[in-house]
């Protein structure tokens, strides 16, 4: 099974220079099972930057495409109704007692905002049967709306507890914009809640986005036996800090003995893309 995975392609004013059809053709030429974008597709969550994004999405030649959201798609009162209209109109997972959350802005006001959805988490399960395997994708939003911190709610982490519990599955891949083992000075605060998270369902690999660098990790908790590998990749297609280059990551085989990560570095030479493409193993 293979994974091609980017992140941050902030659509809007944040976005880059470089020509993005040029992007495609090279995103299209891996042969891809599953994309996931791991958020932040927009700079100021503007209906025309979501539905720019959701036009780019959909370009990507993939019948598996997963997107989560990031800080820079929640800044928008119709943030949830924006993504749904343009990214991913996905099974939202409402949490089992509302009154238990405590994330900020969790719900708007009917009254006062002409929001389709008062709920403004993106939280979902999805179920992908591939190569004889069953994979359990789990979407978890770490963002809170008008905030760039993560925020982690206890009561969205026990209602995707319990679909988990009931689900059968192979594998299982959680998306989440925020990462769990890296910081910056946006960072995921209640990470502890995460962990747990991690530990009770002995989840194994973690899509992470947001610091627009590059990170490969593994994390073991000794006393709960337990590993966990974090998938960070940087910035698909921003024009941000000097430091950092654009990039997408291609998962050859993943999670398998002899998976190879195609680490593919892009760099906007006038009108034209140019790609270094290095090979990590585990
Ligand atoms: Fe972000």
């Amino acid at each position: 099974m293979n994974i091609l995975h980017i992140s941050d392609l902030h659509f809007g004013s944040r976005h880059w220079d470089g020509n993005n059809k040029l992007l495609l053709e090279k995103l299209n030429s891996y042969d891809a099972d599953v994309v996931i974008n791991t958020g932040d597709s927009t700079t100021d969550s503007l209906e025309s930057e979501f539905e720019d994004a959701g036009n780019f999405l959909s370009s990507i030649h993939c019948s598996h495409r997963f997107s989560i959201m990031g800080n820079h798609d929640k800044r928008n009162l119709r943030s949830q109704d924006l993504f749904r209209e343009f990214i991913d109109d996905v099974d939202i997972i409402h949490p089992l007692e509302p009154n238990k959350c405590t994330k900020n802005n969790i719900f708007l006001d009917p009254n006062i905002s002409k929001v389709k959805n008062n709920f403004t988490d993106i939280n979902f399960i999805q179920t992908l049967r591939l190569h004889g395997k069953s994979i359990l994708v789990v979407g978890l939003d770490s963002n809170q709306l008008y905030s760039d911190n993560g925020c982690i709610d206890d009561e969205i982490l026990r209602s995707l507890s319990e679909r988990i519990e009931q689900a059968s599955y192979d594998k299982l891949l959680l998306m989440c914009h925020h990462p769990l083992l890296e910081t910056d000075n946006d960072p995921l605060y209640n990470s502890y809640r995460l962990h747990n998270f991690i530990n009770k369902h002995k989840i194994e690999h973690i899509f992470c986005g947001h610091t627009h660098k590059l990170s490969l990790k593994e994390s073991t908790d000794h006393y709960h036996q337990h590993t966990v590998t974090q998938y960070v990749s940087g910035s698909l297609s921003s024009s941000s800090h000097r430091e950092d280059t654009n990039m997408f990551l291609f998962y050859e085989n993943w999670a398998e003995k002899e998976m190879i990560i195609h680490l593919v570095r892009i760099f906007v030479a006038g009108d034209k893309l140019l790609f270094k493409e290095e090979l990590i193993t585990f």
